[in-house]
């Protein structure tokens, strides 16, 4: 079965092509994105109706070179492949999947009015797909580097850490699975975010902070570990990021990282110190990496432990960071719990339109096209 899937729900605009051929995983023909961040940086951040307007360009020519990438025919000019596009949609697709939230309103609109004139013009069923759980199946993606023997065994303890949530899943079957808990403030990702945000570096911030730490010492900042010893899955990152601020501040009283001289530009506070102060700088990081990682790997494997977990299976952009990874690893080890630690490729883990074919993939149940709706709000049921 090959499935076109189409995800537009912040900023980016993406399609792929995906093919379950096997029980346990599907495989990626093409994933296509396309980003719209270098105009948010001049911004200072994501104007919802900027980033749609940008989709309303993107999404066909996105969907156009997935189609033809999957067929191997991406070395032709755009209007053939435009041309060769509309025949593969016809005899090679099967079904569309398309994100249906949560997320922006006119980002998942452009998305879904899109997957619906293709799932009405050539009378194909339509999957709609929450986009947090398009995350958690990013690890259902059979990676070509990896043997065939890949498989996941239930049940499985889900932990979700993007730029704007923190949520840990029970699952027992594919399509049994219960919400434990989430954050009651920022999200792991937005907590990053902020923080590189204030030493002057631009969306997403995760990756320059992790760069940063990496340079650190662990042990010079002990910064909190919100509600790590509570006996609930419920997670608070805000608390941490006012710690960080308050170090920072102290340690540089003259930061400035907003030059309101030239509009909205982010001046990087490592360019302004000396050699001496840039490793308070990249200790601060390593600090603040480590508390988010700390409490994110607790809560994880308390769930692991209590639930018997045969897999924990970690999702989101946050999933990316190498960290977080090694440590839940690591800690998972140490307390002898017999839990496979699975993460996918780390192209999958930020916001791509695989995951959710891969979703679509296991949970075929199309809805006529009238009824598919963008739900900005969509969380778990
Ligand atoms: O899943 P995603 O692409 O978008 C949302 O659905 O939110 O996640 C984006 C988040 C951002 O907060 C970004 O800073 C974070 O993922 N991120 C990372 C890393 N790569 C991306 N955080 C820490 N370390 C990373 N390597
Ligand atoms: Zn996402």
């Amino acid at each position: 079965m090959r499935i076109l899937a189409i995800e537009s729900s912040c900023d980016e605009t993406s399609a792929s092509v995906v093919e379950k051929l096997h029980a346990d995983y599907v495989h990626v023909l093409s994933n296509t994105t396309a980003t719209s961040l270098s105009l948010h940086a001049a911004t200072g951040g994501i104007i919802p109706e900027n980033a749609a307007r940008e989709q309303i360009k993107y999404i066909i020519p996105t969907i156009v070179n997935a189609l033809c990438i999957s067929e191997q025919l991406s070395d032709l000019s755009y209007e053939e492949q435009f041309k060769l596009s509309q025949k593969i949609l016809k005899e090679k697709i099967d079904q569309i999947a398309v994100t249906i939230g949560p997320g922006l309103i006119g980002s998942l609109l452009v998305g879904i009015e899109t997957a619906k004139s293709i799932s009405f013009a050539l009378n194909k069923p339509l999957i709609p797909v929450n986009h947090l759980l398009g995350h958690i199946y990013a690890n259902f993606i059979q990676s070509p580097t990896l043997n065939s023997q890949f498989s996941i065994t239930f049940p499985c303890i889900a932990l979700i850490v993007s730029g704007a949530h923190t949520d840990l899943l029970y699952f027992e079957s594919h399509n049994r699975y219960t919400w434990l808990g989430g954050t009651r403030d920022d999200a792991a990702g937005e907590c990053f975010d902020k923080c590189a945000r204030l030493l002057g570096y631009n969306y997403p911030g995760g990756p320059k902070i992790a760069e940063l730490a990496q340079k650190g010492n662990v042990e010079a900042f002990q910064f909190p570990r919100p509600m790590i010893g509570t006996h609930s899955y419920e997670f608070s990152f805000s608390g941490l990021k006012t710690s960080f601020l308050n170090a920072t501040k102290q340690h540089f009283p003259i930061l400035r990282t907003t030059d309101t001289r030239i509009g909205w530009q982010q001046v990087a506070l490592e360019r302004q110190l000396s050699e001496g102060q840039k490793q308070t700088l990249y200790d601060l990081c390593a600090g603040l990496e480590y508390a988010i990682v700390d409490v994110l790997v607790k809560k994880t494997l308390k769930a692991a432990q209590e639930y018997k977990a045969s897999t924990v299976l970690l999702a989101g952009g946050v999933a990316a960071n190498q960290l977080l990874r090694d440590r839940l690893q690591k800690v998972a080890d140490k307390m002898d719990l017999n839990t496979a630690i699975v993460f996918p490729e780390k192209k999958y883990c930020t916001d791509n339109a695989a995951m959710i074919g891969a979703w679509a993939a296991f949970h075929p149940n199309a809805v006529a096209w009238q009824k598919v709706t963008a739900n900005p709000e969509l969380y778990f049921e």
